[in-house]
């Protein structure tokens, strides 16, 4: 049985937390899109340890894990990474490996990314790279984990790459040159340290698969980040949606069986970008307090709104979800009443389907129901409390799919398995 765990919101639903608990049914979990961008909050041994690059469900000791072609990979953070891991006891030599086929994040990458922000504006990139890495990759000039297998060739690669992206930082940000033999010495240090983990990862896959060991793949970001059909230019550089699972990874779609969409019981978004259902006012700032809503990898203080089932529909649909995972119910316990934003009111009319545009996003006006709040997310150690019950009884009739998981605190067994009537 394969897993896919999405994001169904702007990332930061909470999915490494599930993955945590549902890697203990999986043996090999994977990462299939983005980079270190990503900040999956786990806790081991009662310790919060926050997981960049790494699958997260690797911090389980028996699990073997694999960085598909599909994700771009800084060797810089992985070694640190892979350090943490193993002063943990959890060495990750032997069970971690990264595909032949994913790109490499260089340090101009991670220059341009931060210029690009601190000049314009831009988006509200994490600054790790993520962005000028796809750019490279879909110009046809990235290096990929696979030419550091291949010292001969890799210099010629390097050079073409370095003559792109120092004009870029010159001609755009007045930055001086990285130099060809620095990075070249760089990629020396990376190749001899990560040779050993370096390989085609689908003939890995395919035998796991073969002999039906069953696989979780880990997504990273939400689907309205994904960079086709998220809320464009707001997005990440990769896809985040079921689509980018099985591109970024190399899997047919016959061999995923179980899509668990996730999303928290309100909304929360980094970065700028359209959110309709954003509070500016006390309920927002409380939202913020009690959920602890900072970014795991930059810190940044979230944006908070109620819970959309307009954008809920879209990600749920467009996924092909078979099953939700509600998170941080705890949050909302103790608010006098809950809203949650059942269609938009647009252009004088009501519309239920998210809609493709920035323009219509900024003008869309989310028309309420208000439910009424849980004093406590459980009466006793299984049994969530009605009022909460009713709550996720409401979201399933909107969406059409059930909720099977719900998390109510941060530790991995604050968590109900939900059996929907
Ligand atoms: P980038 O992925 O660093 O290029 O950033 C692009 C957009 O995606 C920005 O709005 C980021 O805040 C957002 N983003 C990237 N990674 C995450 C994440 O893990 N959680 C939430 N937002 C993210």
């Amino acid at each position: 049985m394969n897993t896919v765990i999405l994001g169904l919101q702007w990332g930061d639903e909470g999915k490494g937390k599930l993955v945590a608990l549902l890697a203990r049914d999986h043996e090999i979990i994977v990462r299939f899109q983005g980079g270190a961008n990503a900040g999956h909050t786990v806790f081991i041994e009662g310790q919060e340890h926050v997981f960049h690059l790494v699958p997260s469900g690797l911090h389980h000791p028996e699990k073997v894990g694999v960085l598909g072609p599909g994700v771009v990979v800084d060797l810089e953070v992985l070694a640190q990474e892979v350090e943490a891991l193993s002063r943990m006891g959890r060495p990750l030599e032997g069970r971690l490996w990264i595909d032949a086929r994913a790109h490499l994040v260089m340090p101009y990458h991670r220059a341009e990314d931060g210029w690009e922000e601190e000049l314009r504006g831009g988006i509200g990139s994490t600054r790790r790279g993520i962005g000028p890495t796809y750019r490279d990759l879909y110009a046809r000039f990235g290096l990929r984990a696979g030419d550091l297998l291949h010292p001969d060739t890799l210099y010629r690669k390097l050079k073409k790459s370095l003559e792109w992206n120092n004009q870029v930082l010159a001609a755009r940000y007045g930055k001086p040159p990285f130099q060809i033999q620095d990075m070249m010495d760089l990629l020396t240090t990376w190749a001899e340290r990560f040779r050993p983990m370096i390989t085609d990862t689908l003939t890995l896959l395919r035998e796991w698969d073969r002999r039906d060991r069953a696989i979780l793949l880990e997504g990273a970001q939400g689907s309205l980040l994904d960079i086709f059909l998220g809320t464009y230019p707001y997005v990440t550089s990769s896809h985040t949606v079921v689509g980018g699972a099985l591109a970024g990874l190399g899997l047919p779609p016959q061999r995923l069986h179980r899509i668990v969409g996730v999303t928290k019981a309100y909304t929360t978004r980094v970065g700028r970008g359209p959110f309709p259902t954003e509070l500016h006012d006390e309920t927002g700032q409380r939202l913020r307090e009690l959920g602890g809503e900072y970014g795991a990898t930059t810190g940044r203080p979230r944006r908070c709104g109620w819970l959309d089932l307009v954008a809920l529909r879209y990600t749920a649909w467009l996924n092909g979800v078979t099953e939700l995972a509600i998170t941080k119910v705890d949050v909302l316990s103790g608010f006098p009443e809950i809203r949650v934003a059942t269609a938009y009111r647009l252009k004088g009319a009501e519309t239920r389907w998210f809609p493709a545009t920035l323009e219509d996003l900024e003008q869309a006006e989310p028309v309420y129901e208000e439910l009424p709040a849980w004093p406590t997310p459980l009466v006793d150690r299984n049994t969530l409390h009605p009022q909460l019950e009713a709550y996720l009884g409401f979201l399933e009739a909107h969406l059409g799919m059930p909720v099977r998981l719900v998390s109510y605190g941060p530790q991995t067994h604050e968590v109900v398995l939900r059996s929907p009537a």
